[in-house]
């Protein structure tokens, strides 16, 4: 336990030892991942990790849809750090993601005591309404409410099925203290997570979750979910793939087991054959099939076809009566240092900037901001600045400065000593300054689209 990072979505410390994060929770690097026309957060390393991020290039790639969900506490003002999980929204849908966007109103009653009310007023005057500034295109994107979306709630108590209190505790080191809201609001957040699949909100596909690390534990939680609903399971084997049967209590009949443990033979036959045909579909000929052993083997598959088979499969398994989910895809971002040196929080205003702070604010919460320079400027000069410490910096390479060059000119420029800490502030006053204007600008250009995100 000793050298163990923990995730607590709802804790207030944050760790942000970002190698250990991918070690420890399997996560991988984005590190060797290309990416097509990275945004600044990819070339920049801020987008750190992800889950099955390449089942979504590779859909993408092919010209299939794919969908993109994210969630948001409404609780307090939106402020810079919640700005990067937007920018990725962004990017994925320039690249043709449709995305849906959960407001988590029962999680914020739940766990910050905000009623449903205030938590609707939140959304749209906080946070949407920067979403559209923003730049997130309306006509595709909705927003829908926890409270509002009843199979949501249904897909949450669903999936509560195939889970335990030992599994929770496992993951978010819950005990038997621990308030019911907070076990209720994990499996609310899969429903959000997987139903967009749902045939009513856009049916089988991908869906990648771009968030800040602290949800992975949700991540987790809802791709073994998935996983356990799956009726059939696609692996890697001597054999090529190898496509496995999971019989469970749902679906014995379908699958030919009958209640006294006998196999109809004849029911088990047709399944087999269903398989083999969804997969010859793809243009697979040399299929291996093994109703005894519970298994078929495709030898010249790779896992390259993984994700095809498992999509073929799913849609078989729906139109068994399975729910067919897909486990989600996800990318995570790395934090930005809060403005006085600690952690980012909304409910400490010093430490971040509100999108909606006036310049003169913005100002002031910079030139107290923490610094990598030395102490005097004799040693600044003599020593250099640290860049990975300087607020000043980190926040134009997470947030104001779009150039690479230039950073890394001024990054340079700080690590010799020719750039001082109060320059370094002064330059980005200056963007943040013409960030914030613009941004308040496209608030009023685009207020009148709020409407339109919520369905
Ligand atoms: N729990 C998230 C937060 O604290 C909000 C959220 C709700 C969410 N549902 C989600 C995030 C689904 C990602 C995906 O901010």
């Amino acid at each position: 336990m000793n050298n163990e990072v923990t995730i607590d979505p709802w804790g207030s410390s944050q760790s942000t030892d970002y190698s250990r994060i991918i070690e420890q929770f399997g996560l991988s690097s984005m590190e060797g991942v290309s990416i097509p026309s990275p945004s600044r957060l990819h070339r920049r390393g801020i987008v750190f990790a992800h889950r099955d991020l390449d089942v979504i290039l590779e859909t993408k790639r092919t010209g299939n849809p794919f969908g993109v969900l994210t969630g948001l506490m409404p609780s307090g003002k939106m402020h810079l750090g919640h700005s990067m999980v937007i920018d990725q929204v962004r990017w994925f849908q320039q690249q043709g993601g449709d995305v849906t966007i959960a407001v988590a109103d029962l999680e914020s009653t739940a766990t910050r005591g905000i009623s449903l009310a205030e938590g609707r007023r939140i959304a749209a005057e906080e946070y949407v309404s920067n979403y559209a500034a923003l730049g997130l295109d309306p006509e595709k994107t909705s927003v829908y409410f926890q409270s509002q979306r009843s199979v949501v709630q249904r897909l949450g108590f669903q999936l509560g099925k195939r889970t335990n209190l030992s599994e929770l505790e496992a993951i978010y080191g819950f005990d038997g203290s621990t308030n019911l809201a907070h076990v209720q609001a994990p499996l609310v957040q899969a429903g959000d997570i997987l139903h967009p699949q749902l045939d009513d909100y856009g049916g089988l596909r991908p869906v990648v979750v771009p968030v800040g690390v602290d949800q992975d534990p949700h991540l987790r939680l809802t791709r073994g979910l998935a996983a356990k609903t799956n009726w059939f399971n696609v692996n890697d084997s001597k054999m090529g793939l190898q496509v496995g049967v999971s019989v469970q209590d749902d679906n014995s009949a379908v699958m030919g087991v009958e209640a006294n443990g006998r196999v109809n033979k004849d029911k088990q036959k047709e399944i087999f054959a269903m398989i083999v045909n969804s997969i010859s579909s793809l243009g697979f000929s040399d299929i291996i099939s093994n109703p005894k052993h519970g298994t078929v083997n495709v030898p010249s598959a790779t896992s390259r076809d993984k994700v095809s088979i498992r999509m073929a499969l799913l849609s078989l398994e729906r139109k068994l009566g399975g729910m067919g989910l897909l486990a989600p895809s996800s990318t995570y971002h790395r934090f930005a240092v809060g403005m006085t040196g600690d952690k980012m929080s909304s409910s400490k205003p010093k430490t971040t900037l509100f999108l909606s702070d006036d310049v003169a604010t913005a100002e002031k919460k910079i030139k107290k901001s923490f610094s990598g320079g030395q102490a005097t400027v004799e040693e600044h000069r003599r020593l250099g600045g640290d860049p990975d410490k300087d607020v000043a910096y980190q926040y134009m390479m997470y947030f104001f400065e779009e150039d690479d060059s230039y950073l890394a000119e001024i990054n340079q420029g700080y690590r010799s000593g020719n750039i001082l800490a109060g320059e370094m502030k002064q330059l980005c006053i200056e963007r943040a300054t013409a960030w914030l204007t613009d941004l308040s600008e496209k608030r009023d250009e685009t207020a009148h689209l709020v409407e339109t995100f919520f369905d």
